[in-house]
This record gives structure tokens, C-alpha cells and sequence, in this order.
């Protein structure tokens, strides 16, 4: 088969070497793109025109940030693809329901749990859809997982947004938590306090800061998606939408290298400071 991936960045790149490693062709669109995804791109057949690209492959996966999914969706099929249009991202089964109508049944919905995938058994895409089994045979071998999930067309992105809501929502819980704690100088009694009681957190915080500081920027999308879903199925999603608000102050981190907490907790605090003119105004408000 011939693969399009729209977009190789980290996780993009990996399901496109493994379904090299399969024997299938990949290819993608270099135009717009950066140094960094023509770097990783490089083992892959390059096209400049969208057009050109979705006449040549059967089959194309997109796996991009979040809130770019369904504009990557609509130049696609703007672009008259004829094949099967894969969506791997992090989305909320609404958006997947969005992009799905613009395919039919030539949609096969998906969601990536893991990282990217560089070694067997560390990865899984989870596909649902009538054509997922064609998908999934894609991958026999790979480092990539394919499970075909039962469900109705969104299934495999509301997984996927059941699961990120609770690793990247505790992530930015565990970060606002330290952030509130400096700012209210309570950091050294909370650190203690957690030795006793919750043995492990601090630890974590800094692995959290770690992780996540470079890609908060596109957390923050993700975030929003997992917002809408809790409240599409009548359950509060504001607290996705303080995750969505926490990544977005630390996007600035995004080309630096990772972060310590420490630095994580310092540009939360000052972003969060208001300027005195701004203070000065909410008063006279009052
Ligand atoms: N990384 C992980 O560990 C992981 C794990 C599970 C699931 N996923 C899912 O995989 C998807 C992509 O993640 P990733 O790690 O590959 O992200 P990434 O490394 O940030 O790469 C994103 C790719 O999309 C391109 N891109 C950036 N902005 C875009 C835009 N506005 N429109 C279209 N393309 C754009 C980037 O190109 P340029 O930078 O060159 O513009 C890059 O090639 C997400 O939906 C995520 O939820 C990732």
C-alpha cells in the first residue's frame, strides 16, 4: 500500500517507519512544514502539492496536534482524496464525528496511547470503523499495536480522550498544585508533608515538569478536545479547561530544552501576574 502521513512530527514519523518496516510506501507533504519534520522526514517519498500526494496514496493517516486535525481533514478532502482517511489524533468524538462526515465510509477513526513508536510492545493504535481491519492488517509486525475496537464511528478517539484526561489532566493538576504552593510559600512544608504522607509526589512533579514543558503547547488543544467530550456526555469540563489554560502559560517553553519544576512553576507565576495597570482598572471597576 502507499501511506500518506500528514504530518511526521514525533509520533507521525514512527508510524511511518513502521509501516516501512512492513513494506508499505510512505510518503508525505514537505510544504509548510518545518527543519525540524523535513529532518525527521527524510527516509519517506516528499511531495510539495497536497493533490498531487492524496492521488498518489491508497491510504492517508493524519497525526498532527489536536486543534489542527480537522483543518488537516478538510484540505484533504478539499483535495478530492479518494482513499481512506485515518484519524490518529487526540480529538473529541465530536471532531471525529466532524471529520468522518467528510469521508463516509472510507473513515477509519483512530487514537495513539504510548509514545512514539521505536520498540515493540511500547505503542498502540486503536481503530474502529469498517475499514479498520484493512488498517490494522497494515501494521502485523510493526512496533505500532493496531487494535480494532467494536463501537460506533468515534470510539477509539473517546479512549483516547478518557485516557489522556486523566495522564496530561493529572500532569497539569500535579503542576498547578506546586505552582500554588510557591506562590503561597508553602513549598518546603507541602514537599515535607508529601515525604510523609504522599511518598513519591515530589518526584513526580519534577518528572512531570520534565515531560511535558516542551509540549504543553500542543497539550493545550488536546485539553480542549477532552473539555468538550466531558461536556458533550453531560459531565463538568471545566477542569480540562484549567488543564487546557495551565499548558497554554507554559507553551513559551516549547523550543527550550526540557524544563526543571522549578522553571515550570516560575513562568506559572509570572504569567499569572496581572500588570498594575490592569490591577489599578479591576479596582476602579469595583
Ligand atoms: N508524541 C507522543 O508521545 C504522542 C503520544 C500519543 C499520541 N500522540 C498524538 O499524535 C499526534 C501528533 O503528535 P506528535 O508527537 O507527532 O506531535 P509533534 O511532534 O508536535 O508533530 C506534529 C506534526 O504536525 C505538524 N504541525 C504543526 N502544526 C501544524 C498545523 N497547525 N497544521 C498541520 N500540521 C502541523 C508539525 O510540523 P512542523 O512542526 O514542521 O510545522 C509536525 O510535523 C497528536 O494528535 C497526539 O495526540 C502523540
Amino acid at each position: 500500500m502507499k501511506v500518506g502521513i500528514l504530518h511526521p512530527g514525533d509520533m507521525g514519523v514512527t508510524v511511518g517507519l513502521c509501516l516501512q518496516q512492513s513494506g508499505h510506501e510512505v510518503a508525505w507533504l514537505s510544504s509548510g512544514r518545518s527543519e525540524a519534520t523535513q529532518v525527521r522526514a527524510k527516509a519517506f517519498t516528499d511531495f510539495d502539492d497536497l493533490a498531487k500526494l492524496c492521488t498518489h496514496v491508497d491510504v492517508i493517516i493524519s497525526v498532527c496536534p489536536p486543534d489542527a486535525a480537522f483543518s488537516v481533514a478538510q484540505q484533504v478532502h478539499q483535495a478530492h482524496f479518494t482513499g481512506t482517511f485515518v484519524d490518529a489524533n487526540a480529538v473529541a468524538p465530536a471532531t471525529a464525528e466532524k471529520i468522518a462526515g467528510f469521508f463516509g465510509s472510507r473513515y477509519v477513526d483512530g487514537g495513539i496511547i504510548g509514545p512514539p513508536a521505536r520498540q515493540p510492545g511500547s505503542t498502540r493504535l486503536y481503530l474502529c470503523g469498517g475499514r479498520a481491519s484493512e488498517i490494522a492488517a497494515m501494521f502485523d509486525g510493526a512496533n505500532l499495536q493496531a487494535i480494532v475496537m467494536q463501537g460506533n464511528t468515534s470510539a477509539a478517539s473517546a479512549l483516547k480522550m478518557a485516557y489522556a484526561a486523566y495522564t496530561k489532566g493529572s500532569s497539569a493538576l500535579l503542576l498547578a498544585v506546586n505552582g500554588l504552593a510557591e506562590a503561597a510559600g508553602v513549598t518546603a512544608t507541602l514537599q515535607q508533608e508529601w515525604q510523609r504522607s504522599q511518598p513519591g509526589l515530589a518526584e513526580r512533579s519534577e518528572k512531570t515538569a520534565l515531560a511535558t514543558s516542551r509540549k504543553a503547547w500542543r497539550f493545550a488543544g488536546e485539553m480542549r478536545e477532552i473539555a468538550s467530550t466531558f461536556e458533550a456526555y453531560g459531565l463538568p469540563g471545566q477542569f480540562h479547561a484549567g488543564a487546557a489554560e495551565l499548558y497554554e502559560l507554559m507553551a513559551q517553553l516549547k523550543t527550550l530544552p526540557p524544563a526543571h519544576l522549578s522553571e515550570v512553576v516560575e513562568v506559572l507565576l509570572q504569567a499569572s501576574v496581572k500588570p498594575a495597570s490592569d490591577v489599578e482598572a479591576d479596582s476602579l471597576r469595583d
